[in-house]
């Protein structure tokens, strides 16, 4: 069934898609001019999305900065979740740092976000620290996150 669903570059093309998957995953979302700005012009940047058809259910980035891939975000549209979508883009984003010659990724997931931070543990990565306080809405510590190769 996952095979029905194509992994592409995220593109402006899709951007409606991305921002009602933002707006029902994150408590502070992206807005549409952070989104647009971050595809058309951060050079840093490698996104992702996943598609059903035409639509996409599913996107994930980072910023390459030197020897480091930091995730920026990873979500799925909560019509879709608990499929394998998450691994399969957790896996594309591995696979694309790797093409760059990236080997250590980061990223900050908030304390309570048990399926987020499975979903990290089985592709290696472990806690290595923790930033107090750090999400503004409801003052959570964030943990950060490291897979080394
Ligand atoms: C986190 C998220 C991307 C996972 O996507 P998903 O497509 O549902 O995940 P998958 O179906 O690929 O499952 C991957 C792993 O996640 C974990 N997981 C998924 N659903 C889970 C559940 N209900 N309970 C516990 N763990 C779960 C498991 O470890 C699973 O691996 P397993 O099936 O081998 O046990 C998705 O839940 C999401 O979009 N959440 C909201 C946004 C978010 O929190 N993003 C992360 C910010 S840091």
């Amino acid at each position: 069934m996952l095979e029905e669903f194509k992994m592409l570059p995220l593109d402006l093309e899709h951007i409606e898609d991305i921002l009602i998957i933002e707006n029902l995953s994150f408590p502070i979302p992206w807005s549409r001019e952070a989104w647009i700005q971050e595809i058309r012009s951060n050079k840093l940047a490698r996104y992702i999305m996943i598609l059903d058809k035409n639509r996409a259910i599913a996107y994930g980035g980072m910023w390459l900065i030197l020897d480091e891939a930091h995730i920026t975000n990873i979500a799925v549209h909560p019509d879709y979740r608990g499929k394998g979508i998450g691994k399969k883009l957790m896996q594309g984003l591995i696979d694309t740092a790797k093409r760059e010659g990236i080997m250590q990724m980061s990223l900050e997931v908030r304390k309570s976000n048990t399926i987020a931070i499975h979903l990290y543990e089985s592709f290696g990565f472990r806690v290595e620290g923790m930033r107090k306080e750090f999400y503004l809405d409801n003052h959570e510590d964030a943990l950060i996150m490291w897979r080394r190769e």
